[in-house]
């Protein structure tokens, strides 16, 4: 039997080429060898104020791209979380065996509520309810980038917990990330990491910019004024993060890269590289518009619920008789 793959991605604000590289392209790749679950993680979203018609949009966008970027629907199940209502009903169960000590420690938590009024339960409470997508589906591997690591480590831990305290119901599964871009920066400030909710719309290339846009966010991004194309992440942390991007997508080693560039400064690096993205997400643009009022969609969409529900509600009811919830059925 083929190994299980669960993942998701937000539909808040515009998908960037950090989770692409970090995340999306792993699907893609990995979707061949194993039975893959990709979910549109909508109550996820909701941790912070969303407009109720932009998140109706961002799914049904979302859904598209999952498509557009080649993920195939015959093969793998697309779904949307709030469909799946095992899912918040595994989420409850979880945060009843965490501690509020270890989701307070967790970074993303920290850099998202610091220094903020009315910061939402959610919030805080939000690793448990990932760690019920990814342990409803008997999940072996979970594709993300490196910022989603902790919350992997939590997710390992409830489910050890769960397993000693109740009944060995969960499988502890691992992480995938990708060998290279599983930390995608700022193009405008490169020491933090690349956001889709990045107020700043010239430090992010979003998958569906217009392509003027991502040539020019490319040539505008920061770097140094040294001029020498060189890999350094603590010394040249801009040029660095340009340099992975070219490496993705050219397919070249940095050595290769500092080579090509010797003696020629940071323009005609950056022209390359906008011109390498742009290749690599043209057709993927124009499969998403192609794909975004279709019928198909909603019907992929419909199949990826009632599968995901069946295979949920089984795991959901192991989890209500190991902790004694409700009557034995
Ligand atoms: P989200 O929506 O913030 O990001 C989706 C994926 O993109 C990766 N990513 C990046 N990778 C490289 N460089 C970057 N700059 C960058 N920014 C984001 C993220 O690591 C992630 O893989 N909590 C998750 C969503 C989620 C989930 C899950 C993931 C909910 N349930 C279960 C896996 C399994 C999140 O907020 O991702």
């Amino acid at each position: 039997m083929l190994k299980r793959i669960f993942s998701g991605v937000q539909p808040s604000g515009s998908v960037t080429l950090g989770n692409y590289l970090g995340a999306l392209k792993q699907f893609v790749d990995l979707q061949h060898d194993y039975d893959c679950f990709f979910c549109i993680v909508d109550q996820h979203a909701i941790t912070v104020p969303q407009d109720r018609l932009e998140l109706r949009k961002n799914i049904k966008k979302l859904a598209a791209l999952y498509l557009a970027i080649g993920l195939d629907p015959e093969k793998n199940t697309i779904f949307i979380q709030s469909e799946v209502p095992a899912h918040a009903q595994a989420g409850w169960v979880l945060q009843c065996i965490a501690y509020i000590g270890e989701l307070e420690r967790m970074t993303q938590f920290k850099d998202k509520s610091s220094g903020k009024e009315g910061v939402s339960s959610a919030l805080l409470t939000y690793p448990p309810l990932m760690a019920a997508d990814i342990l409803l589906y008997n999940t072996d591997l979970v594709p993300v980038g490196e910022d989603q690591k902790q919350h992997l480590e939590l997710t390992r831990d409830l489910a050890e917990r769960f397993n000693k305290k109740y009944n060995e119901i969960f499988k502890i599964p691992e992480i995938s990330l990708p060998k290279e871009g599983a930390r995608i920066m700022s193009l405008q400030d490169p020491t933090k990491k690349m956001s889709k909710s990045d107020p700043n719309k010239k430090a992010t290339i979003a998958l569906l910019d217009d392509p003027k846009q991502i040539e020019k966010n490319i040539k505008s991004a920061v770097t140094d004024s040294e001029g020498i194309v060189k890999y350094d992440k603590q010394e040249k942390p801009g040029v660095s993060n340009l340099m992975t991007i070219h490496s993705i997508f050219s397919g070249k080693s940095f050595a290769e890269i500092e080579e090509m560039y010797n003696g020629k400064g940071y323009g005609d690096f950056k022209a390359d590289i906008a011109r390498l993205v742009l290749d690599h997400l043209l057709p993927i643009q124009e499969r998403y518009h192609e794909l975004i009022n279709s019928k198909e969609l909603d019907e992929i969409l419909d199949e990826g619920a009632a599968k995901a529900n069946k295979e949920a509600n089984k795991m959901l009811r192991k989890i209500y008789n190991g902790m004694g919830l409700g009557r034995k059925r």
